[in-house]
């Protein structure tokens, strides 16, 4: 494994690409979903990527003194992950682990984040239902991304055409219907789903579920 530092030339290329394209963005996401954190919470991030988006929230991860467990498939953007880490002086609070969410084992967790992460799995619903058992009883589950009012079938063309020419993968343009499903379908309660700014096409929202009250 790469000493943090010392990221391959590949990778760092790709994670470059990452950091312009989406960081930026989601690290507003990261803030908004950090500060919900009680003191102290233990999250896991699932698709943590470069790292760069909760890098840019130190201030509140060590304010908070959360303690986080990355978790992410791609070997490239873990190498850089660890990096940014240190660079940001979080080695402390954030842990990158090289996995997929459907074989992590850890926890209890209070919080569970999907950062731009959770509709471009195979199976988000089998992703949430294996997360929400890894949760703290009062624990919640987070997710931020891009919704689609209409149906956009260029977009749906052109999103896997993107992935191959940045090496990022974008997911599957998402409607709120499906993803209201993936969690219906997970018997995880939805109880919000806050829009954190919208145009004509499309919103970027942020939702918040729990499992249901034991009957
Ligand atoms: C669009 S990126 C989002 C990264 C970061 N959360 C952010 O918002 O800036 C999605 C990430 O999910 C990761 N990913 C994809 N499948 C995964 C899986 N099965 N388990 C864990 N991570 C996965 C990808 O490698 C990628 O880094």
């Amino acid at each position: 494994m790469p000493s943090p530092g010392r990221v391959p030339v590949r990778s760092a290329v790709r994670a470059w690409v990452y950091d312009r394209v989406i960081a930026g963005m989601t690290s507003t996401w990261y803030r908004q979903v950090l500060t919900r954190l009680p003191h102290g919470a233990r999250m896991l991030d699932v698709g943590i990527g470069t790292g760069a988006a909760l890098a840019r929230c130190a201030d509140v991860v060590r304010a908070k003194e959360l303690s986080v467990v990355g978790l992410d498939i791609d070997p490239d953007y873990v190498a850089c992950c660890r990096a940014a880490l240190e660079r940001a002086d979080l080695t402390g609070h954030v842990a990158p682990v090289l996995g997929s969410v459907y074989d992590h084992r850890g926890g209890p967790y209070d919080a569970v984040y999907f950062s731009a992460s959770l509709m471009l799995l195979p199976d988000p619903a089998a992703a949430i239902a294996h997360v929400a058992a890894l949760l703290a009883p009062d624990g919640r589950l987070y997710a931020t991304q891009t919704f689609h009012h209409r149906r956009s079938p260029l977009l749906e063309w052109a999103k896997p055409l993107a992935q191959h020419v940045t090496t990022i993968h974008f997911g599957r343009v998402t409607y709120e219907h499906e993803f209201r499903k993936a969690f219906a379908d997970a018997g995880v309660e939805l109880e919000e789903l806050s829009t954190m700014r919208s145009t004509r096409r499309s919103s970027y929202r942020l939702a918040v579920a729990r499992l249901p009250e034991a009957a």
